[in-house]
């Protein structure tokens, strides 16, 4: 979501709708600003666009809110909590309070329940304004004292930028993991969850510590830590334009959206993490869905049906129930075996592929239950589909899928363990286990971004081969396959991926002096058999990037590149291993001097047959 706020001299409604408009791609489901005018905080929200929210401004300023605005704070919404309504739209109202908020709050259904003992009750479904009404219950004209008690209440992640309305032309705002940067000029004091928000009015700013609060003021910002002691900030400065900006300070949407992978498996997951474990109440996906399932079959496009490959062995694993995955523009044209014991799983990022609809549609038609995964909210496939499993990667602008890769990854193994645990066949224990492992995965994903260096030497020495083969077994093969599309799709180098067992039957005679060969080998079940076809390639003199795991044994005769991924369990190395893949694509593509971000030929979203 992105946040903005702003407290000066000139008015505060341009700035803020020019602010959100700057931020849409942040989320782009709904808006709302709040801002003090003739004494009074008046909030104007909507569903859609911030488009829609600067007509619906500019019809009340031609009406009775004429007056000039000098304070205010706005926010775009990328729903997690509660779905896209014109009243789960920030910002919230409770009493006194006026505030907006991004991340999420783990333990609000508990806070609900004890404000709801006190007579607060909530009128939207959000996380957000339980925050609300918690900080006005604490609230006794002390703004840095209430905020204090909040915080200490609520558990999660989260950047709030809050108006009390007895305290006109003054902003408290403060955050925990999610991100808030501040900057003072001779037109006011703004805030924003995005230094591209800042960066029309100053190129000096400062990110907000977590924990500590900062108060705009007209005239100067302060920033402080819980207690209210004076903190001096450390000032940044940044050279970027405004293009540079939008990327976030990266050099392509790609590389951005690479390393917004642990953000953005984190919002996918903790909102469904409920006592430990996973949870779908707030997805209104009911356990009864899972029971008198007998076969599973996932149909996806592309990157998707990817994803659906490493589900299928998890959902198989746990489940013990038989999974395929259908590439949908062919299971739509077959004649295939569907019944009420069915459940048809379609993933899809932007929730439009034609081909992956239609097979919705017909999956439908022949009586299957159907569930879908998918990032863009209330888009054809989720409206078309009986029961949905959101991503919360928000957008994604490249065409090389990335963050909705492993995003999908994650719902389908949230998705394997509900499934496992309503049914029975996984005890509440073990659940919490997995889940934690999960959670472990996305932090080593997050270690492994840093490798960039090692992965950028390999693509010079790739660059200018002509194939490239991707090895693996298990998962590590349908994580090839991932390895494989991203590579060609925008470095047009052809490349393969091969179940590692099958490479002597055909593909070996490929096989010459320098060509390369990515070898995962996560897997320790079937690490020996691994390294078996890693020397029968070498022995042909392959050009090898081995990629394993901490303290699996790898003798330097068999790699020309080694990547090593910390320690962990074999079903969740795709996470980090992803990354390596994704990263892999990105350098090659850049070294080889191509249009990363819109290779030739392919479209974000594919809406034709
Ligand atoms: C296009 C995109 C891919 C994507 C596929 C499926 O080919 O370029 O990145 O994986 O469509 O798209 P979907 O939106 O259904 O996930």
């Amino acid at each position: 979501c992105g946040i903005i706020g702003f407290t000066g001299y000139t008015e505060a409604k341009k700035v803020l709708i020019d602010g959100l408009t700057t931020l849409e791609y942040r989320g782009y489901d709904s808006a709302g600003i709040a801002f003090y005018q003739q004494g009074t905080i008046n909030t104007i929200k909507t569903t859609g666009k911030v488009s829609n929210l600067a007509e619906k401004v500019k019809a009340l300023d031609t009406l009775e809110l004429q007056a000039e605005s000098s304070c205010g704070i706005g926010h775009t919404r990328w729903a997690t909590h509660g779905g896209v309504t014109d009243t789960n739209a920030h910002p919230h109202t409770a009493g006194k309070v006026t505030l907006i908020h991004n991340g999420i709050i783990e333990n609000y259904r508990e806070l609900e329940l004890l404000l709801k003992k006190e007579g607060r009750n909530p009128i939207s479904q959000t996380d957000t304004e339980i925050a609300a009404l918690l900080l006005d219950s604490l609230y006794e004209g002390d703004a840095i004292k209430a905020i204090k008690q909040t915080v200490e209440l609520i558990e999660g992640a989260y950047a709030f930028c809050i108006l009390f309305a007895d305290q006109p032309e003054v902003i408290y705002s403060l955050r925990n993991s999610s991100p808030l940067v501040a900057c003072h000029t001779k037109e006011g004091s703004i805030i924003a969850s995005d230094m591209v928000a800042l960066i029309d009015y100053s190129k000096d700013y400062f990110v907000v510590p977590e924990m500590h609060i900062v108060t705009l003021m007209k005239d100067k910002v302060k920033l402080t830590d819980l207690d209210g002691n004076l903190v001096c900030p450390r000032m940044l400065h940044v050279t970027w334009d405004m293009t540079a900006a939008k990327k976030g300070g990266y050099p392509h949407f790609m590389l951005k959206e690479i390393h917004e992978q642990p953000e953005s498996l984190r919002n996918t997951i903790l909102p469904r993490v409920q006592n430990k474990l996973p949870d779908f109440t707030a997805d209104n996906i009911p356990d009864s869905l899972f029971h008198g399932i007998s076969r599973i079959i996932i149909t996806a496009c592309g990157t998707a049906m990817h994803a659906g490959l490493i589900g299928k062995m998890m959902l198989e694993k746990l489940l013990r129930i038989p999974v395929s995955v259908e590439v949908a523009s062919e299971f739509r044209y077959q004649d295939p075996i569907i019944d009420k014991g069915t459940l048809v799983i379609t993933i899809s990022q932007s929730g439009e592929t034609a081909d992956t609809l239609a097979a919705l549609k017909l999956s439908k038609e022949r009586g299957a239950a159907t569930l879908s995964i998918v990032n863009v909210k209330g888009s054809s496939i989720a409206r078309e589909s009986d029961y949905v499993l959101y991503t919360h990667a928000g957008p994604e602008i490249a065409v090389a899928s990335t963050k909705a890769y492993t995003a999908q990854l994650s719902c389908l193994y949230l998705l394997a363990f509900r499934f496992a645990y309503a049914t029975g066949k996984m005890e509440k224990d073990a659940c919490i286990d997995e889940l934690q492992q999960l959670l472990h995965a996305v932090s080593v994903l997050e270690e492994v971004l840093s490798q960039d260096k090692i992965i950028e030497e390999i693509s010079i020495q790739v660059k200018d081969k002509e194939d490239l083969f991707f090895i693996g077994r298990g998962l590590d093969y349908a994580l090839s396959c991932e390895g494989s599309i991203k590579l060609k799709e925008i470095s047009y180098i052809h490349s393969e991926a091969y179940a590692a067992g099958e490479l002597k039957h055909g593909t070996l005679s490929l096989v010459t002096e320098g060509v390369p060969v990515v070898a995962l080998a996560t897997q320790q079940k079937v690490y020996s058999k691994m390294i078996s076809n890693i020397r029968e390639v070498k022995a042909r003199n392959a050009f090898v990037i081995l990629v394993t795991v901490e303290d699996q044994e790898a003798e330097a005769s068999i790699y020309d590149y080694h990547i090593v991924l910390p320690k962990i369990k074999d079903e969740y190395a795709p996470f980090p291993a992803a990354v390596v893949l994704q990263l892999l694509a990105y350098y090659t593509s850049l070294h080889r001097g191509l249009n990363v971000d819109q290779p030739r030929n392919l479209a974000k979203s594919v809406t034709v047959e």
